[in-house]
């Protein structure tokens, strides 16, 4: 099998394994109990707590643990929207290609009241900050932009967007899902508020996440029932998953720069040699990316029939997040880059990692053609561009 779906999840590192074992085995005490048993594991978050809070620049009392990236989006979002009501703002500005953990939090709030602008992320999947800088109002309570898409894997000009909104005042908070663990992430010089990663994008296991807000920003409870995590975060805290996140972010950070110069190569082995495909289109930014996500539109075929293919070849890859999850509609990534719908539909996601091989590149460069040509000899669709009925778009 070759994995090349990094962006949905990792698996979960020996040296995170190692960390969490003990919790789950032997030192399996309750956190909030007062015995030493519970103490052991209340100061194995502690530790888990710091090395986190180092990782990101920031300070440990602001550092949250959560089940993943969804609930942080959400406290993260609901938090800054009660605040905001609060002092009579309703305003929230955000992108139209954030994960739907940040969008369906944002369609609820609307219902309650909420006014919510979203940025046109244009063609290469980057937001102006000139045009946010219009959008600002003396009403707005909240921007949230993502640090990088986890569809095509754009990276957002977060420090200026942060600077502009520390500037007048505004909360700025953005999902760092598939950011964390990849890309240097520093809360204070980038001007961060509020920021949401996931545990298992990192080699953690799936259900951890971390929640960072910055401890002048005020921050509501989303689950009540326990004075745990200073009040922020009812419930018995996941020790092993908690201590698992923080080995594997720590090792994530010590070996960025090497595992950044291995993933870049492959993803530019991919790219190279896949835009060969006639009639293709690589979407996102060339110059403003995660490492190792690459995400490609085919004319005349379905993203969905191409990823059942390629794992009759025993390649793992995405098409979306949309098509992934059953829909037949293209992903709403790929049409707020205006990529057109028809085309749309044809897309994948191959997400690299540092376990993946240069190997692995090549056979996915030989094999995914050979699955392109055969879709488009059976599509009605390509027919149509090939003969001219219909104008080919790319
Ligand atoms: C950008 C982004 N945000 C949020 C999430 C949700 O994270 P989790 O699966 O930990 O809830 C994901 C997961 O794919 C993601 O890619």
């Amino acid at each position: 099998m070759i994995y090349a779906d990094n962006a949905a999840t990792t698996s979960v590192s020996k040296t995170a394994l190692d960390a969490m074992l003990p919790y789950l085995t032997t030192a399996y005490g309750n956190p909030s109990s007062s015995y030493s048993f519970g103490r052991q594991a209340n100061r194995a978050i502690a530790s888990a707590t710091e090395t986190v809070a180092k990782c990101l620049n920031a300070e440990p009392k602001e550092i949250y643990f959560t089940s993943g990236g969804s609930e942080a989006d959400n406290q993260a979002i609901l938090s800054a929207a009660r605040a905001g009501l609060r002092r009579g703002r309703k305003h929230i500005i955000s992108t139209p290609f954030e994960h739907h953990a940040v969008l369906h939090t944002l369609d609820k709030l609307k219902k309650e009241g909420f006014d919510i602008t979203l940025l046109d992320v244009h063609e290469d999947g980057v937001v102006r900050v000139e045009e946010l800088k219009e959008a600002l109002r003396e009403d707005t309570c909240l921007v949230t932009v993502m640090f990088a898409n986890n569809e095509v894997g754009t990276v957002q000009p977060i420090p200026e967007i942060g600077a502009l909104c520390r500037e007048r005042g505004i909360p700025f908070h953005t999902d760092a899902v598939q950011a964390a663990g990849h890309m240097p992430i520093d809360v204070k010089s980038m001007n961060i508020d509020m920021l949401s990663l996931s545990g298992h994008k990192f080699h953690s296991p799936k259900g951890t996440g971390v929640l960072y807000c910055a401890k002048n920003i005020p921050l509501y409870s989303l689950i009540e029932g326990g004075a745990q995590q200073r009040g922020k975060r009812a419930g018995t805290e996941n020790v092993a998953g908690i201590v698992a996140l923080a080995a594997a972010l720590e090792e994530s950070c010590d070996n960025m720069e090497k595992d950044r110069a291995k993933v870049c190569a492959m993803r530019d082995t991919l790219i190279r040699e896949l835009s060969k495909i006639p009639h293709s289109k690589i979407n996102g930014s060339p110059e403003h990316h995660v490492p190792g996500t690459v995400n490609i539109c085919f004319e005349g075929i379905e993203g969905s029939a191409l990823l059942l293919e390629l794992d009759k070849h025993g390649i793992c890859a995405s098409a979306g997040s949309a098509c992934t999850s059953g829909s037949a509609d293209p992903s709403h990534v790929l049409l707020s880059l205006h990529v057109p719908y028809e085309l749309a539909r044809g897309s994948l996601r191959l997400s690299v990692g540092e376990y993946n091989t240069p190997e692995e590149m090549e056979e996915i460069c030989r094999i995914l053609p050979e699955c392109v040509e055969k879709l488009r000899s059976l599509s009605p669709l390509w027919k149509e561009y090939e003969s001219g009925k219909r104008p080919h778009v790319c």
